[in-house]
């Protein structure tokens, strides 16, 4: 086994009981500065925190030196010493080493990360190193945390965790954005529309595909557990070049039976504020780090979120305003049309200032497993719009009447037969149920302020990019 030894936010956290004290820390040197051949100054991160921790190596001592000869900024080390009261202005503590390890050297001449500030574009480039940036360190403990905050908020409310396949023979939103899923040979690609099934031989004996949405095999629990949620990866084959679109991201997605949309959006609105609550109390270094940086009225607008109700505007009454407004959009806007990024933001940034929730909208519109209201035009759906970012939060009440169900998939030219078990799901003790499906990487574009949903993911998929 290794030594022992203490992680650096450990360190910071209780430093009155570490002062004094022998400890040893292992990390990645972020730079290396030499005093008047005295001393020299290391810091050292290890990704516990976003602060480094100053090591004090004194150049007299002969068997320090013989090792920090070649330490380099990206070099990974130990050092073991004893941590003392900083003099120097910006840490509170340091470290004084009294030995030293070199775990890798980094040659600097190649090492790519410099002491500055490098561009988001240039990270994605280095997208194996850029963890050690404090930007991408930064949002990915956050990532982390609001991943145990989401498991922590519905396990604290009774739901149960359903894992929801990744490889599916639906495609949920029926919008036709799915990645195929076969074994085929790409030589001989079948064509689709043949009398006989082409994908008969395929592993799964017919079409599959990598999800785009856990929600349908959620229902299927929801209507057994009566509360469930499913967290997971989701790949849309869309092809959006934008700051906020990814090919692969994750996505909460809550389903609960004995709810319509008004229960469904208090839960979604009572999620949102609860994530960002977690942010402010719990990742307060990570933040005031984005607030420096990033955005400065970043965690005002977040206190301001928590503080106030969304508000609630029917896709009717959303058209009007928008028509209204005097703004000149790029996209036209008429009813029956959707809204886009700029109409969504004019509407949540300009308007209401705060986040919005559309709810009502266009039959046409929407997915097939959308509840029909009664005047017969519009479905149960809602759509949570926040400044800066547009949609957060899409869900809908689901269809639970059989006739009404069977007319939409009719509409939306989907097969009953393909959707047995959806449809039996209404013959069989069938009931009001709503869900919504919160977009992790959106919802982490909102809480760091990062312009481009590419920063948020550790590994991005955008169309042409699929790097490790
Ligand atoms: O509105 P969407 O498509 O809803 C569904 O998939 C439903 N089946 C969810 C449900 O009711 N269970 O997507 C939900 C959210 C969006 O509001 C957005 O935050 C995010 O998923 N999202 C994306 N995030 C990144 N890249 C993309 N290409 C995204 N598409 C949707």
């Amino acid at each position: 086994m290794m030594e022992k030894s203490s992680r650096i936010a450990e360190l910071f956290e209780r430093e009155d009981q570490f002062l004094g004290k022998t400890v040893t820390v292992q990390g990645w040197v972020r730079t290396r500065r030499d005093s008047k051949a005295e001393i020299s100054f290391v810091e050292i991160n290890d990704g516990s925190c976003l602060r480094n921790l100053q090591v004090i190596v004194e150049l007299s001592r002969p068997e320090l030196t013989r090792h920090l000869d070649p330490v380099t900024n990206g070099c990974s080390l130990c050092v073991k010493g004893v941590l003392q009261t900083s003099p120097g202005k910006g840490q509170n503590i340091e470290l004084h080493a009294d030995q030293l390890k070199i775990y890798g050297l980094s040659d600097p001449a190649l090492y790519p990360l410099q002491k500055k500030r490098h561009s988001f574009e240039f990270l994605r480039k280095i997208g194996h190193l850029r963890p050690r940036t404090n930007t991408i360190g930064a949002v990915t403990r956050v990532r982390s945390r609001l991943s145990y905050a989401v498991h922590q908020f519905f396990q604290e409310r009774g739901f149960c965790y359903i894992h929801t396949p990744i490889i599916t023979a639906s495609d949920c939103e029926g919008a036709g954005e799915t990645f195929r899923v076969t074994t085929l040979d790409p030589g001989h690609p079948v064509v689709e529309g043949q009398a006989d099934d082409p994908f008969r031989d395929d592993f799964f004996g017919k079409a599959a595909y990598l999800t785009v949405s856990g929600q349908l095999q959620a229902e299927i629990y929801a209507l057994a557990l009566g509360r469930v949620y499913t967290f997971g990866p989701t790949f849309r084959a869309e092809n959006s070049n934008t700051s906020r679109h990814l090919a692969e991201f994750w996505m909460v997605e809550p389903e609960m039976a004995f709810s319509d949309l008004e229960d469904d959006l208090a839960m979604a609105e009572c999620l949102v504020k609860r994530l960002i609550e977690v942010v402010l109390s719990q990742c307060r270094e990570d933040l005031a780090f984005f607030v420096r940086f990033i955005d400065p009225d970043l965690e005002k607008r977040l206190e301001r979120v928590v503080e106030t109700a969304f508000e609630i505007i029917t896709y009717t009454e959303a058209v009007r305003l928008l028509k209204h407004s005097g703004e000149d959009f790029a996209y036209p806007v008429e009813w029956g049309n959707d809204l886009q990024a700029e109409h969504e933001r004019y509407l949540t940034e300009k308007v209401f200032r705060k986040p919005a929730a559309v709810i009502d909208f266009p039959r046409s519109l929407k997915p097939f497993y959308m509840r029909v209201n009664d005047d017969g035009d519009t479905v149960a759906a809602m759509d949570i719009l926040v400044p800066g970012i547009g949609e957060i939060v899409g869900g809908s009440q689901r269809e639970e009447r059989l006739d009404l169900l069977l007319e939409q998939m009719r509409l939306k030219g989907i097969s009953p037969d393909d959707y047995s078990w959806y449809v039996e799901l209404r013959q069989f003790g069938s009931v009001p149920h709503a869900g919504f499906g919160l977009g992790l990487e959106r919802f982490l574009q909102f809480v760091t302020g990062l312009p481009n949903i590419r920063e948020v993911i550790p590994f991005p998929r955008s169309p042409g990019h699929a790097q490790f």
